[in-house]
């Protein structure tokens, strides 16, 4: 069990990005995270991953808190990070990139060895799962945006993961792409029984594969729910601090376009 007590992060310019926050993340569940840009998203999943450290309270994985460092080794080893820029190497094959992801694994000296056989033959079966198997040895650079987001989701994978964090994994999708690529995603977690914590902008995403929505504003919880009880309100609640007519207006396509919140 993932917890965040009493977590507050202000930024060395001042800038106070989490407000006190309380939140437990149960094994194997779905959760996204809606705000509008600047309520605190990356900063809360990055804090999940010791990547921000608070400026007060802490975030415990299990039974201790990852500020140690052994634990958040321990930690890292089991979460799998997917981001916007896939961040692949456009050089290398998709099989290599996939490896990449079991470096957590290995000391610094034994990252100089070859991968075994066995990590290679778990790294195909990822890339398998993401139906890119026939382009393993193709450079990363070569693939479309979709298959490179897949190419990550597989990188994510061969960790064995049981927390995925992943901060807007699909804004550089088209609908149709992103839907895909999200929904597989969602199949994978659900499947290996891995929870993800997933920032998202578009409601529509949220409402179909959330099992539990997180909204933010000005770096506070103001939403915390299934996808049934998100009505219009909460809605308005979280995007408060948007434009004042476009919040009013939130469900006219004008300010769902804008905000990518196709309600
Ligand atoms: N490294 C940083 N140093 C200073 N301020 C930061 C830093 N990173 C983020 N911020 C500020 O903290 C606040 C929260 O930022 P955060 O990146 O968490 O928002 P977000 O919800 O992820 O937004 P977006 O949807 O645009 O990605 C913003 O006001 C942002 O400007
Ligand atoms: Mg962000």
């Amino acid at each position: 069990m993932l917890r965040v007590e009493g977590l507050e992060v202000v930024y060395p310019n001042g800038t106070r990005a989490l407000e006190r926050t309380d939140l437990g993340f149960s094994p194997g569940a779905f959760t996204v995270l809606l705000g509008a840009s600047g309520a605190g998203k990356s900063t809360l999943l990055r804090s999940l991953n010791g990547l921000v450290r608070p400026t007060s309270g802490r975030v415990t994985a299990g039974v201790g808190d990852i500020a140690d460092k052994r634990r958040l080794r321990a930690h890292r080893s089991k979460t799998g990070m997917i981001f916007q820029q896939h961040q692949l190497i456009g050089r290398l094959s998709v099989l290599d990139n996939v490896l990449i992801g079991r470096l957590g694994f290995h000391s610094t000296l034994r990252t100089l060895l070859p991968f075994a056989a066995a990590e290679k033959r778990e790294a195909l079966q990822a890339i398998e799962r993401v139906g890119l198997i026939q382009y393993a040895l193709r450079r990363a650079d070569q693939l479309s945006g979709g298959q490179q987001q897949r190419v990550g989701i597989a990188r994510a994978l061969v960790q064995k993961p049981s927390l995925v964090l992943a901060d807007e994994p699909v804004a550089s999708l088209d609908p149709a792409t992103a839907d895909r690529v999200l929904g597989l995603l969602h199949s994978i977690c659900k499947a290996d029984a891995i929870a993800a914590v997933v920032s998202l902008h578009q409601l529509d995403f949220a409402r179909r594969y959330a099992d539990r929505i997180i909204g933010l504003a000005g770096g506070s919880v103001v939403f915390d729910g299934p996808p049934s009880q998100l009505g219009r309100k909460e809605v308005v609640s979280i995007y408060r601090d948007m434009a004042p007519n476009a919040v009013e207006q939130h469900d006219e396509p004008d300010f769902q376009r804008k905000t990518g919140t196709y309600a």
